[in-house]
């Protein structure tokens, strides 16, 4: 039994998460995610769209993922990998060389990201104003002034 762990925030769930949950557990025979609490995404100078719980709950759904915990800080792993009895500790390639210490308990290994997503893209494009949401605006702005205009004029008569 091939028991495979890493670790991340998983914010608003898209396929890039997907796609590295599927290469891990292809690793071995078991896949345990350890997810960023609310309170350690605070530390890292995070705040996610989703709370711990509901990340928690998409991720553990996702047919790839056998188990889920929180992670607390930086320091927890060597003692995850240990309780979990973790044969392979697997990252993203954005975390290149950043746990190799760890290799004198388990393998390490960090895999390609997809490329043109992330969850800091996904929250960038979503707050973009596009030409016609500005047109609708400007829009709703102009009647506001036109109403204005009217209920001044039967005031000052
Ligand atoms: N990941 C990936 N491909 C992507 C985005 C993420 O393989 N396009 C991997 C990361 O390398 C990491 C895991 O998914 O191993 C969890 O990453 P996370 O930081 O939660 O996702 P990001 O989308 O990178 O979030 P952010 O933009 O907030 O850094």
């Amino acid at each position: 039994m091939k028991t495979v762990i890493t670790y991340g925030t998983f914010d608003l769930f898209h396929v890039g998460h997907v796609r590295i949950l599927k290469r891990l557990r292809a690793l071995g025979d078991r896949l345990i995610v350890g997810i960023s609490s609310d309170e350690f995404n605070a530390i890292k100078g995070k705040k996610s769209f989703f709370s711990y719980a509901e990340r928690a709950e998409i991720v553990s759904s996702c047919q790839y993922v056998d188990e889920v915990f929180p992670e607390h800080n930086w320091e927890q792993k060597r003692a995850d990998i240990l309780k979990y009895q973790a044969d392979i500790f697997g990252m993203g390639h954005d975390w290149q060389g950043k746990f190799d210490d760890l290799s004198d308990i388990c393998q390490v290994v960090y895999l390609e990201r997809t490329e043109d997503i992330s969850t800091t893209e996904i929250k960038r494009s979503l707050s973009l104003i596009t030409p016609e949401q500005l047109h609708e605006l400007e829009h709703s702005v102009h009647s506001m002034v036109e109403v204005m205009n009217v209920i001044l004029k039967s005031t000052n008569r």
